[in-house]
């Protein structure tokens, strides 16, 4: 893939600056309004693009009109899914600051994962300036309504047209930006849950920790299993017993019974969540008591019989926090908060949001403001 480039160059201010090469779109496409957004639907105007050759490293960074990509049919990622991927947002505040959630914690998840498929781990600091370069290009699709954000989605592609089964020896590292409302057609409202015992995610020593396409590739018919019976998501057990709650499709899960809020343990089956991280450290600032342990179902139904089942929830970065208003298992439904958010899940909900939009002190550093944009027209330009 070559894309031909317009002579500007982005410098980022951070500690090791490369200079990335810019091609600029000559078709600007029209912006959906931020009423209008969905989630995932459209794409920005630019993409960011980054190789890597065996011998060489990861090498040419550029950002180019977003386009198509051309693949050898032979290409091993669309045999073997040897790919990795993350999600994190950008937010536009009341003050008109773009700021990235927890972008670094992001950038070391996608090396964990690339490391798990055998993909060649990348500079942390070229994944920030790609972040910064492509956000900083497209600022102006970032929306400023509340509950919208601009998705980020860094990916890792094997490029190689070969079919034997080994790690390939070329990689395409892109990312592409998407504005975004919610991700549930419920919008913040209660969302509906059926737990598998049929079918499982991820079994320790697989890959449901890493965030790779084949993970979500498998559990599409379990979802739509679950949607046939009126269902949003499939609430995955474990792949052993079938008792303990590992995740729910594009969540993690957490489930508060008396006083204590239960999430499962990052025990290798289940992803490494940053807001799941994010909503934990919010529970231990506020002084909860927070166990992060296997929880089976069981434990679950008991705690709905004798009243002590009182709020169910899932985090996850297109998901935010979401309120699970039921549960269905086996036949059973338990509705959970008479099917309505629960107070704690509000208050989770409304603190990370404030914190994403600036609006809140932001005691951890979570966030960052784009640093100022240097975008350069050089000499050869
Ligand atoms: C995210 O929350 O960023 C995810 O990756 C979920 C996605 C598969 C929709």
């Amino acid at each position: 893939m070559v894309f031909d480039r317009d002579g500007y160059i982005w410098i980022d201010s951070g500690s090791r600056p490369t200079p990335i090469a810019i091609s600029k779109t000559q078709a600007p496409k029209p912006r959906p309004a931020d009423d209008e957004l969905q989630f995932g639907t459209v794409f920005t105007d630019h993409m960011f693009l980054m190789d890597y050759t065996e011998g060489k490293g990861w090498h040419d960074p550029r950002v180019a009109p977003y386009q198509p990509f051309s693949l050898d049919p032979a290409t091993a990622v669309l045999h073997y899914a040897q790919a990795v991927f993350d999600g994190l947002k950008a937010f536009r505040g009341s003050d008109g600051t773009v700021r990235l959630f927890r972008a670094a914690k992001h950038i070391e998840r996608l090396n964990n994962s690339c490391e798990r498929l055998c993909i060649p781990r990348l500079d942390p600091e070229l994944v920030l300036q790609s972040f910064h370069s492509l956000v900083s290009l497209d600022k102006a699709w970032v929306p400023a309504k509340r509950g919208t954000a601009l998705y980020m989605r860094p990916t890792v592609i094997a490029a190689e047209p070969f079919l034997g089964v080994r790690p390939a020896k070329t990689y395409i590292y892109f990312l592409i930006l998407s504005p975004v409302g919610s991700y549930y057609a419920e919008g913040i409202n209660p969302v509906r849950i059926l737990a598998t015992d049929t079918y499982v995610r991820a079994v320790k020593g697989g890959t449901g920790a890493a965030k790779t396409a084949g993970n979500y590739a498998a559990s599409i018919f379990a979802a739509e299993e679950a949607k046939k019976q009126g269902y949003t998501q499939v609430l995955w057990l474990d792949a052993v017993e079938h008792k303990y709650l590992d995740e729910v499709g594009t969540m993690n899960i957490m489930v508060k019974i008396g006083d204590e809020v239960i999430t499962p343990p990052l025990s290798g089956s289940i992803l490494a969540g940053v807001t799941r991280d994010s909503i934990l450290t919010l529970c231990r600032d506020w002084g909860l008591t927070v166990s992060e342990r296997p929880i089976s179902i069981d434990e679950v139904i008991a705690a709905a019989a004798d009243g002590t089942l009182a709020e169910f929830w899932g985090t996850g970065t297109a998901a935010v926090v979401s309120p699970i208003g039921e549960l269905g298992y086996k036949g059973h439904k338990i509705v959970i908060n008479g099917g309505k958010t629960g107070p704690l899940t509000q208050k989770l909900y409304d603190a990370i949001v404030s914190i994403q939009y600036g609006e809140a002190a932001d005691p951890h550093g979570w966030t960052t403001a784009l640093p100022a944009a240097r975008l350069t027209k050089t000499a050869a330009g």
